[in-house]
């Protein structure tokens, strides 16, 4: 996986927009509308923006330390199933991240920004069903 063009394009996502949240849920929303409703309580936003910036941090970690992320996202499986959430779509909000991040960037997302976050997500679906981690 290509740490550095993660890691560029979170950076150019922080220089290009003060605030992805509501991108990155519009794309959830768009691919998988049954979840918009699992949001009902979360009126001021807070939750989301909260939850999008956990994920980047468990991404951060997964990326340098890795002291924590793989475990983490695992809690998050179970404390998520609780509230409805299907272990299916963990992987796929790391898509929505990654679709919405292409579409602020413009002409400044690139090839291998692309395969990396495709990485990623792949990762992060071996990770939520228990798989060996190969890539
Ligand atoms: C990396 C993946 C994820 C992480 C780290 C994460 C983390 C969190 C955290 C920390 C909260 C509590 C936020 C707060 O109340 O301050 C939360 C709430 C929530 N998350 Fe996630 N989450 C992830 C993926 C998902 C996915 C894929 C869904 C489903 C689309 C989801 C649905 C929800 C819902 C419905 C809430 C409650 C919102 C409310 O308070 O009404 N999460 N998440």
């Amino acid at each position: 996986m290509n740490t550095q063009a993660l890691l560029d394009s979170l950076d150019l996502v922080a220089e290009h927009s003060e605030d992805p949240t509501p991108q990155v849920y519009e794309r959830l929303f768009a691919r998988y509308p049954e979840t918009e409703a699992l949001f009902m309580g979360d009126t001021r936003g807070a939750a989301r923006g909260q939850m999008l910036r956990q994920a980047i941090e468990t991404l951060l970690d997964y990326l340098g330390p890795n002291a924590f992320a793989a475990n983490f996202l695992r809690a998050e499986l179970h404390n998520h199933s609780d509230i409805g959430v299907p272990t299916e779509i963990f992987p796929r909000f790391y898509q929505a991240m990654a679709e919405a991040f292409a579409d602020i960037l413009g002409g400044a997302w690139t090839a291998d920004m692309q395969r990396a976050w495709d990485d990623l997500t792949a990762k992060v679906e071996q990770i939520v069903r228990g798989q060996p981690q190969t890539i």
